[in-house]
């Protein structure tokens, strides 16, 4: 009781400062509305939390049977699965994480190894997802879309990523220096035939926080189609638009990955195609029709069972659901608000959008279970969740990946929702930043961008070092 007062009058706490903050002069200074209560990022979800547990607990109103199914959720996302048949096993033959918890540490992003070892060894687990295609953009018939590097005892993995980094040092205008590398991937130890790596796209993804997953799903497809409408800024080269994804003959609004490439949160694809674990949606191996299941079979494996149950799954999106957004800190430090100033300036807002609601029902999950605290509320994502051209000219490559997802092309990414960034490294010990992590902190993140993001990024180059740190020390309070 008394921890929940506490919490109240801290909330009481942020609104006030919130409130006195939109009276300043900011606004002038902006001609834009900076949003009342902005410390709460995502409304009655909003926890006050800055531990490495910050993106891995409970909103305040999961409680009764809510509760039950949340730590049952959490459970099954973190637990190991093992390679027997049937619930809790299932594993395999091939897959690439072990549970969904081992790709996303403490719900966030756990480090992709590959970065200190320049190569994941024959047992190396790197946390990333690699994508593989022929240039024509069909899948490889023994391969499918995801490469599998790791496998259950006597199989052999799909294939392994190597990496090496090309860097480049660069200046700002006012003679600070950053450097920015660039990977080259290739595969080698291709368990069937070998793939020529002129017909081949290979991009690799690093795992997304799970800060406001609820809030994403309960988003108004509306506002954001409105949005993505509204984003034509012809003076900065920014216009953003949807993706739409048809799966079992219904067309929806694309949300998550980091191409919108989905309009759930993938549970199912995610036991199927990450972890070989077979379910009601997806009850085949992900490699069936491939030698892998075979050799599975020759060990005595049987691949008729489920692996996972609906109700299941169903508690892992009520888990990932129901997970509290970390409250903004230090928005009360001179440097933040410059910051945040500066954030405006840079026209950083135009992607990253600052304020979105949610529909007043709340969201729906897998299985028909309604979370309806999540409706009707006022959230501060910084994401716009639309696609936007990233460029592909520095380095000689930018951000294009050539990887074609839904209506998404190789040069197209969904902005990156930017709450709970400034406690990754907290939570997960790294600041690895952008889809495949070749961002090493928050600028090299920024310089990065190009394409529709140019003039932002220039504007942010620009800038005087004072401000690009008060920049950064405004996206570590988020
Ligand atoms: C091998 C590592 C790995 C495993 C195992 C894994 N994920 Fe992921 N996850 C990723 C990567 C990488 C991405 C980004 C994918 C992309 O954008 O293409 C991602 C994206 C997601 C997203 C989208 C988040 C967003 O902000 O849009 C959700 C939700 C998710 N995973 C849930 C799960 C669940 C649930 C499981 C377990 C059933 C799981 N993941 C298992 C690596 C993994
Ligand atoms: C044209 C739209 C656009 C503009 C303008 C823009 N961004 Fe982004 N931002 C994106 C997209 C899209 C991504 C994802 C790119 C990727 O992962 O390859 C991204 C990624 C990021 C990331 C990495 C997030 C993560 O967790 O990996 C940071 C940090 C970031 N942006 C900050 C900024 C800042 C600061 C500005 C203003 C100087 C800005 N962005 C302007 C679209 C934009």
């Amino acid at each position: 009781m008394m921890n929940r007062l506490m919490r109240y009058s801290w909330l009481l706490l942020c609104l006030s400062v919130g409130l006195t903050a939109c009276d300043d002069d900011r606004i002038d200074v902006l001609d834009i509305e900076i949003p009342e209560g902005y410390a709460l990022s995502a409304g009655t979800s909003t926890i006050f939390m800055n531990s490495s547990k910050a993106y891995d607990s409970p909103a305040d109103w999961v409680s009764g049977v809510y509760n039950s199914r949340f730590n049952d959720g959490d459970g099954l996302y973190d637990d190991v699965r093992t390679s027997s048949n049937g619930m809790g096993g299932g594993l395999g033959p091939v897959y690439a994480g072990y549970s969904c918890g081992s790709c996303h540490r403490n719900a966030g992003r756990t480090k992709p190894t590959l970065w200190s070892e320049g190569g994941s060894g024959s047992y190396g687990f790197s946390s990333m997802l690699v994508y593989i295609s022929r240039k024509n953009g069909a899948f490889f018939q023994d391969y499918g879309r995801v490469l599998h590097d790791q496998a259950i005892y006597g199989v052999k993995p799909e294939g392994k990523l190597s990496v090496e980094y090309i860097y480049e040092t660069f200046t700002f205008p006012d003679g600070e220096k950053y450097e920015l590398c660039k990977p080259a991937y290739s595969i080698s130890e291709w368990y069937a035939d070998s793939i020529r790596p002129e017909d081949m796209f290979c991009t690799v993804r690093i795992p997304l926080r799970h800060v406001g997953m609820g809030q994403m799903m309960a988003l108004d497809p509306t506002e954001i189609e409105a949005l993505a409408a509204k984003s034509n800024y012809p003076e900065y080269g920014i216009s953003g638009r949807c993706n739409y994804i048809t799966e079992r003959g219904v067309r929806s609004l694309g949300l998550s990955g980091n191409k919108a490439q989905h309009a759930d949160l993938t549970v199912e694809l995610g036991f199927s195609s990450d972890m070989g674990v077979t379910n009601s949606r997806y009850p085949e191996e992900i490699c069936e029709g491939q030698a892998q299941v075979n050799q599975g079979s020759m060990m005595g494996l049987s691949y008729a069972q489920l692996d996972v149950s609906t109700e299941d799954m169903e508690d892992v999106d009520l888990y990932m659901q129901s997970l509290g957004v970390p409250a903004r800190r230090n928005v009360n430090d001179p440097q933040v608000i410059k910051g945040e100033q500066n954030f405006y300036k840079a026209k950083c807002h135009l992607c990253h959008v600052t304020t979105l609601h949610t529909k007043p029902r709340g969201s729906v999950l897998l299985n028909g279970t309604r979370l309806p605290w999540l409706g009707s509320q006022t959230i501060h994502p910084y994401s716009d969740f639309l696609l936007h051209d990233m460029g592909s000219e520095i380095m000689g490559v930018g951000l294009n990946d050539n990887y074609v997802s839904g209506l998404a092309r190789g040069n197209e990414w969904r902005t990156t929702p930017l709450w709970g960034i400034g406690l990754q490294e907290k939570v997960n010990g790294h600041t690895y930043f952008l889809h495949d992590g070749r961002a090493r902190n928050l600028v090299e993140a920024i310089m990065w961008h190009g394409g529709e993001g140019e003039a932002s990024k220039n504007l942010f180059k620009n800038m005087s070092k004072d401000d690009r740190d008060a920049l950064i020390a405004f996206l570590n309070s988020l």
